[in-house]
């Protein structure tokens, strides 16, 4: 169960798919894919327990993801996507628009919606902005929410993942880990905390530990 962080009866969860050194990518932004086929399938289970899976926009311009459940034994539905956004510069084209008719797509921005974006059914939120003038993730968890989004799986990228742990909205982790390292060079699973001590890191208590094929699957809950 979720100890619920994030409050308005929503609850976070943050998935992580990293190297042994905690890399999500290389410098130049390879990710696909660090992890092998058993722990991805475990995520496309993971994703089917959710109301939506959400990214940050670098990933969804990046990866040109589809965020969806697909496992040949699945018929329930599929979770809605959400990409932080601020000023909406997903494009259009891109595969999570193409398909948002089907399956609830939702952009959340600190602007008023753009046309081109509505017109291919993308839903914008708007939500309020940060000093950064990013969107306000306590803001965000409630708009979802309002929208009975409210099992959230964050699946990065780096600084969206380090966004959700400094409010302290996640409630869980679930950490895929690879045999493999990638360097100090790659792209970190977790951005900067702006920690000032450690006592202020955030603390997770481990649930379960397994493997799935070559990789490591670790699951913490909030302390
Ligand atoms: N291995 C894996 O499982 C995995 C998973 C995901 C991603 N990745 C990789 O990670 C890389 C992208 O990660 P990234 O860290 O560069 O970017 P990211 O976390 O995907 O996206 C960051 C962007 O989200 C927007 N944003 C809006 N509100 C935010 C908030 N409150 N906090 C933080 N960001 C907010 C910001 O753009 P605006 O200011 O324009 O809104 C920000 O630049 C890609 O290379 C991708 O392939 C790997």
């Amino acid at each position: 169960m979720t100890t619920e962080a994030a409050g308005a009866g929503a609850s976070v969860t943050l998935k992580l798919a990293t190297s042994l050194d905690g890399r999500i990518a290389t410098a130049a932004g390879e990710s696909r894919w660090i992890t092998g086929s058993q722990a991805r399938e475990a995520v496309h289970r993971l994703r089917a327990e959710h109301d939506a899976v959400l990214v940050g926009v670098e990933t969804a311009l990046a990866d040109d993801p589809e965020l969806t459940v697909r496992l040949e034994d699945y018929t329930g539905p599929q979770p809605a996507r959400v990409v932080l956004d601020s000023r909406q510069r997903l494009a259009e084209t891109c595969r999570l628009a193409a398909s948002a008719r089907e399956i609830p797509t939702y952009v959340v921005s600190v602007e008023p919606p753009q046309a081109r974006l509505t017109a291919a059914g993308v839903r914008v939120v708007e939500v309020e902005a940060t000093e950064g003038g990013r969107a306000d993730l306590e803001s965000v968890v409630a708009a979802l929410a309002a929208l009975g989004l409210r099992r959230l799986f964050v699946e990065g990228g780096g600084q969206v993942a380090a966004s959700f742990l400094r409010c302290g909205l996640v409630d869980r982790l679930e950490w895929f880990r690879a045999p493999v390292v990638i360097g100090g060079e790659g792209r970190p699973a977790v951005g900067a905390l702006a920690l000032s001590a450690l006592a202020e890191a955030p603390r997770f208590a481990r649930l379960d530990v397994r493997s799935v094929g070559d990789d490591l699957w670790e699951r913490y809950e909030r302390i």
